[in-house]
């Protein structure tokens, strides 16, 4: 690939403003977590609900959650962008699993970790994957949801977190 058109890609890219999440999941793999921005809905009309990520091949949450078939895709509330860094390895905690020890965690039907303040939870099971190239690309049904009182998501967008600004009344 030309590198220009990787750097013009990227640039691109960070003019998308994203919502973010911290993908968590626990099981005989492990309990692991990385904050993404590549959550994506795919269907309300299925047998269940469904939604995409996107995770690096070699990130070991996208191992542990391809071994523990399940997943929790925690909505960062617009406060959470310090949970962001730490779920994203740009604080030092030590060991992966340190990541965990600085919010509080609950529990969803299907045991996986859901961090408590998220704006929405999403507790689901994997049901298909596709390694394409650097990254897997997951695809998990929804099996429940949790919402808080905050629906206000956090945003990453222009390399910098954000919160959305309203411009219209919500239809
Ligand atoms: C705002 C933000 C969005 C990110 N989105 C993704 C993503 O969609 N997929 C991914 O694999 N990594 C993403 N990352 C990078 C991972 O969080 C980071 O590389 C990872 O935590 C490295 O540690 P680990 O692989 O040891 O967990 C993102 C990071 C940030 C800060």
């Amino acid at each position: 690939m030309k590198p220009e058109l990787r750097m013009q890609f990227l640039e691109a890219m960070s003019r998308a403003a994203t919502f973010v999440a911290v993908v968590t999941t626990d099981g005989e793999a492990g309990r692991f977590g990385v904050t993404i921005s590549s959550l994506t809905s795919v269907s309300a009309d299925g047998a269940h609900p469904s939604l995409l990520a996107c995770l690096h091949h070699q990130s070991p949450a996208a191992a542990a959650i391809l071994r523990n078939r399940a997943f929790c895709a925690n909505l960062l509330q617009e406060d959470q962008h310090e949970v962001s860094d730490l779920f994203a390895g740009r604080m030092t905690v030590g060991e992966h699993s340190g990541r965990f020890d600085h919010t509080a965690w609950s529990r969803g039907e299907l045991g996986q970790p859901i961090l408590g303040g998220a704006t929405a939870s999403f507790q689901c099971r994997v049901a298909t994957s596709v390694l394409w190239e650097t990254h897997h690309i997951i695809v998990g049904n929804v099996v429940s949801v949790e919402l808080s009182d905050n629906a206000g998501a956090l945003l990453y967008g222009q390399r910098a977190y954000r919160r959305a600004v309203q411009l219209s009344a919500a239809k």
